[in-house]
């Protein structure tokens, strides 16, 4: 074959293919639909959480079966640099099979959330865990590590936080309250909701460390990182520090709104106001998200309404929340990024990322069938 007839068909091919490529590129978000990612399939990664690294957003969650919730796989990996085409990674974390280990196959992973130690250079993963064959009985939170951010991520342990500390804003008299056997044990009553807002769970967990469940990870401007989880049986949130290399707790936390029963938590910080938007606890179940606020993230977080507005806000448009990421390079520009879950297909979950706009500085959402990016340039 002539070298120019073969260059001339070898460019032919490549127009071809970068045509038919561009020509299924995505250019705007259409949540709740499906979602192929560059192999054509539709994105494994539920319960996620974003990570900007290097121009690439990274976008880990929970990889589920077609039948299961229980972690047959791990936690998948997609980069995209334009957030609306996706290329799978490799899987991130995988469970194992050795009986002895935290993360043997059949636990529960969920919500991982990736962040990056700029001062280690070591890319940390959190999740919920739950050891398999115990339902959601361990209330754990675990911990993988990496130096390259799509993995292979290499577990190192899973606890309960906080053992033998008390919330920096439980009050000394809550500390030494002794509660009655009949406030502990009928669980709903008024007095045993008094009891869990005392600090009840606090007390029992005191000495093995606090539950953790839904949880999410948020890093500050300065460079200090939190852990916010589903404490006290999914009643109470915490806001707990982590260590420099974000590897363990400090010890330090405290409760928010105690005894409101609050899961799903996500947090942004916009100027130098945090919000964070919860669910309330209906296990797959959709209800109405809750949303708060604070000038510190040690608080006082005040409770403000629904951010979801419309016909289906009391069940946040069939959805619950799982993480809120900053566009790069805008400004006040915010994307939330809900779960739709299919508990009896569970891979076949839906991902529902809206813009967040503000309304006299509030973060609302309004559905939308349809969106991209421009609309933060409104
Ligand atoms: C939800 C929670 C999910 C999962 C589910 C199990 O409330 O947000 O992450 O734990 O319950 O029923």
């Amino acid at each position: 074959m002539p070298k120019r007839f073969f260059y001339s068909c070898s460019f032919l091919l490549w127009v071809s293919l970068a045509g038919l490529f561009a020509q299924n590129a995505r250019t705007s978000f259409k949540p709740g639909k499906l979602w192929p990612d560059d192999q054509g399939v539709h994105i494994n990664a539920h319960g996620g959480g974003m990570l900007y690294y290097r121009d690439t957003y990274y976008w880990f969650g929970e990889y589920k079966s077609d039948d299961s919730n229980s972690a047959l796989v791990g936690v998948s990996c997609y980069s995209s640099t334009d957030l609306y085409n996706w290329k799978r990674e490799p899987i991130a974390l995988s469970v194992v099979n050795d009986p002895a280990s935290d993360i043997r196959r059949g636990c529960i992973i969920e919500r991982p959330k990736v962040v990056y130690n700029k001062k280690t250079g070591i890319f940390v993963m959190w999740f919920h865990l739950e050891l398999a064959g115990r339902g959601y009985d361990a209330a754990r939170v675990g911990i993988a590590v990496s130096d390259r951010v799509t993995g292979p991520y290499r577990f190192i342990r899973s606890y309960r936080p906080n053992a033998g500390r008390w919330p920096d804003n439980m009050p000394l008299t809550e500390r030494t309250l002794a509660f009655s056997s009949s406030q502990e044990q009928e669980w709903w009553t008024p007095e045993w909701m008094a009891a869990v807002r005392q600090g009840l769970f606090v007390k029992r967990d005191f000495k093995d460390g606090q539950m953790s469940r839904d949880m999410t990870i948020f890093v500050d401007d300065d460079g200090k990182a939190y852990h916010i989880f589903a404490s006290e049986e999914n009643l109470t949130l915490d806001i707990a520090e982590l260590s420099d290399d974000y590897q363990s707790h400090t010890g330090k936390y405290i409760r928010v709104a105690p005894a409101g029963h609050n899961e799903a938590p996500a947090i942004l910080k916009n100027d130098s106001t945090y919000f964070m938007i919860t669910s309330g606890c209906t296990g797959w179940e959709p209800n109405a998200a809750r949303l708060f606020t604070a000038k510190n993230i040690w608080g006082p977080w005040t409770q403000l309404k629904n951010p979801w507005v419309g016909e289906k806000a009391g069940r946040s448009f069939d959805t619950q929340g799982t993480f809120v990421f900053p566009v790069a390079g805008e400004k006040h520009a915010f994307i939330f990024m809900a779960d739709r879950w299919r508990p009896e297909h569970p891979s076949d979950g839906r991902y529902v990322w809206i813009p967040i706009e503000f309304k006299d500085g509030v973060p609302v959402l309004n559905w939308k069938d349809e969106w991209s990016l421009d609309e933060f340039d409104r």
